[in-house]
């Protein structure tokens, strides 16, 4: 079987304002309700909060974006260029913030999902977070909208 590329070392950096074309078009290629760009502006210009981009031949194929308030985290935004998914991409970068959250002494990792979004809920599973809530019609779908399942990742219960 070939082995699987996931996260070449040295390919995960801080994003950077060149970097907004490229990370627009992904989030454009994979959201139902895609950021514009001033969101991503506004991102990149708070000290609290974390982007990052994944790239191949320095051209940004996936990115994460996280805030970091006390002693939470909160998983803001994260998408892997169609082409580029499953292959751990994703993983290597949650699994990544874990770490670092655990090291800083943080007691939370919480994220928003789609209800519809079964992959998405199935990697966030895996990874040790379990559902703590739901927010009824937070998300537009179409013409109409469709609820938030609330994930937190409890970093004292001894997962990853
Ligand atoms: C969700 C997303 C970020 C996953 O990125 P990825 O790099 O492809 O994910 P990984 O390769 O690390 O996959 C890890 C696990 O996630 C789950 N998963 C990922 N894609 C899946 C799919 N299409 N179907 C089912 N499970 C899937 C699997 O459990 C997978 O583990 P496995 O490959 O060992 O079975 C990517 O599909 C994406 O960009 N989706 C669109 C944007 C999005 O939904 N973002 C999350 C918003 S909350």
């Amino acid at each position: 079987m070939a082995t699987d590329p996931g996260i070449l070392p040295g390919a995960v950096r801080d994003m950077e304002q060149e970097d907004l074309e490229a990370v627009l078009a992904i989030e454009k290629a994979t959201q139902l309700t895609p950021w514009s760009s001033p969101h991503f502006r506004d991102c990149l210009g708070n000290a609290n909060y974390l982007c990052q981009v994944v790239t191949e031949n320095d051209e940004p194929v996936a990115f994460l974006i996280l805030s970091r308030i006390l002693d939470e985290t909160h998983v803001l935004n994260i998408a892997v260029s169609p082409a580029r998914q499953r292959r751990g991409i994703a993983r290597a970068l949650l699994q990544q913030a874990i770490r670092d959250a655990r090291a800083d002494a943080m007691s939370v990792i919480y994220l928003e999902v789609r209800e519809s979004n079964l992959p998405a809920q199935s990697l966030y599973r895996s990874l040790g977070f379990e559902v703590c809530g739901l927010r009824k019609n937070y998300y537009r779908l179409g013409d109409g909208h469709e609820n938030a399942v609330l994930m937190q990742c409890l970093l004292t219960s001894g997962h990853k």
